[in-house]
């Protein structure tokens, strides 16, 4: 084992304790009544940076969450690398689905349980780990970077860039927010989609009305708002909207049965889309409806429904530009409504798909630290989600190269219940992490 290798392993315990302490608040942006909370979690983002070594360490915010930034110099000659982690998370979700109480960290397994552990208070606890690993003397550069609207899309992000845009500059960036192919097997991020979304509404009465007077002869705002959804796909799920961007995926085979397993489709319920798995996951427009506002059914009456509201949610390949597609799901949703049923679309999120050309010397110490941490080389993989914040950054430094890696595995269960962190995974992406720095600061010219 290298010395960095053991030094992590050693620490580990420790960089668990503050993971734990990270995971018991509940720093729900998303949630008004919770957004005290995703100060304190930046507060303890801020304490464990500074009972890590770092001197200069400040909390920022630009008029949304606050984000923790965290300095230490770079040697003479050598480059500065910047680590990224956000510090928020997703609503819990249904509290009585979880096995543990959602911020409450509970190991089972050799995985450890709760709201957070591993998107992204997991790139929290990897980033502590590695400089940690270095006690005090890393051989490059270090910013760490810990964001608190994620969740939210980011939308200060951009503000924020452009506020603190010196103490962010760096040559190397690690986003440690995605997933790996396995807990055995790592993964680099080359490719994340974009995403778009919008709320659309259909009314075809200015009141409810008897739907037994008038039921069959005009029409209710809810059939109208179904049928508009439904033209969202063909008959066999591929997505119906005109002018949406594909891309071509990285080529790596991704079993039907792996989708079963990984997703828990039940039993009888077929994929949607044609072609390959990972084309559609990662290089094509996906569209989803997330949410319905309508007259719940424990409340319903005889009553024609006069309108109906939807969140729809698109996901855009990478080289797709997100206002582009949803300009071209607003004209489609316009476009599709039945029987003159007013629509009226109101325009959400929108965060840009980022492609990574991962070639070069950047990406060759990368791949062989992963080697050392692992026992063998990373996956080049795509990822569905989305971390619009990479094309910002991405923009903001065009010369940074920028690497996405793991700290989540195909049976984490981010967004959802029981959402757990793989206490291997975690060993493994932080040691990989520590010699990857290490191999940085030894080879200063790349
Ligand atoms: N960490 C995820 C992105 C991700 C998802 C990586 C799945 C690997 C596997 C990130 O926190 C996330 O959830 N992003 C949001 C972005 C949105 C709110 C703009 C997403 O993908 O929905
Ligand atoms: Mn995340
Ligand atoms: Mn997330």
């Amino acid at each position: 084992m290298t010395d960095v290798a053991a030094r992590v392993q050693e620490l580990l315990p420790s960089v668990r304790a503050d993971l734990e302490e990270l995971v018991r608040i509940e720093s729900v942006w998303a949630d008004p009544a919770r957004r005290p909370e995703v100060h304190r979690s930046a507060e303890l983002t801020s304490k464990l940076l500074s009972q890590a070594g770092f001197g200069d360490i400040r909390t920022v915010s630009a008029g949304g969450a606050p984000a923790v930034i965290a300095r230490h110099p770079a040697p003479e000659g050598a480059p500065t690398v910047l680590l990224y982690a956000h510090h928020d998370v997703q609503p819990e979700g249904d509290s009585a689905q979880w096995h543990s109480p959602p911020f409450e960290p509970t190991e089972r397994d050799g995985r450890l349980y709760g709201r957070g552990t591993a998107d992204d208070k997991a790139g929290i606890a990897t980033h502590l780990a590695a400089f940690r690993a270095f006690d005090g003397n890393p051989p490059v550069g270090i910013t760490v970077f810990v964001e608190g609207e994620e969740e939210s899309g980011s939308p200060s992000l951009p503000a924020l860039l452009d506020a603190h845009r010196d103490l962010l500059a760096a040559d190397v960036i690690i986003i440690a927010d995605s997933d790996n192919w396995g807990v055995d097997i790592p993964a680099l991020t080359v490719s994340l989609r974009g995403l778009a979304d919008c709320v659309v509404e259909v009314a075809t009465l200015d009141h409810g009305l008897h739907s037994g007077l008038w039921g069959g002869v005009v029409p209710d705002a809810l059939s109208a708002l179904v049928r508009v959804l439904a033209s969202l796909h063909d008959d066999d799920g591929n997505v119906a909207v005109e002018g949406l961007h594909e891309a071509t995926a990285a080529e790596v085979e991704f079993p039907d049965e792996r989708v079963r397993a990984d997703s828990g489709l039940l039993d009888g319920v077929r994929q949607i889309g044609s072609g390959p798995v990972v084309q559609r996951m990662w290089a094509r427009p996906a569209i989803t409806v997330i949410g319905i506002d309508t007259t719940p059914t424990a409340l319903a009456s005889n009553t024609l429904v006069p309108s109906a509201r939807a969140k729809v949610s698109m996901r855009v390949a990478p080289g797709g530009d997100a206002r582009e597609h949803l300009a071209a799901l607003t004209r489609h949703l316009e476009a599709h409504a039945p029987w003159g049923a007013r629509v009226t679309v109101t325009p959400g999120d929108v965060g840009q798909p980022y492609a990574i050309d991962a070639t070069g010397p950047v990406y060759d110490a990368a791949r062989q630290a992963f080697q050392i941490a692992w026992g063998r080389e990373p996956i080049d993989m795509g990822m569905g989600g989305s971390i619009p914040f990479i094309a910002e950054f991405a923009a903001a430094f065009p010369d940074a190269k920028i690497l996405v890696t793991g700290v989540e595995d195909p049976g984490t269960q981010a967004h959802s219940i029981n959402e757990s962190l793989h206490l291997g995974v975690l060993e493994r992406a932080a040691t990989s992490e520590a010699l990857f720095l290490q191999a940085l600061g030894n080879d200063s010219d790349r």
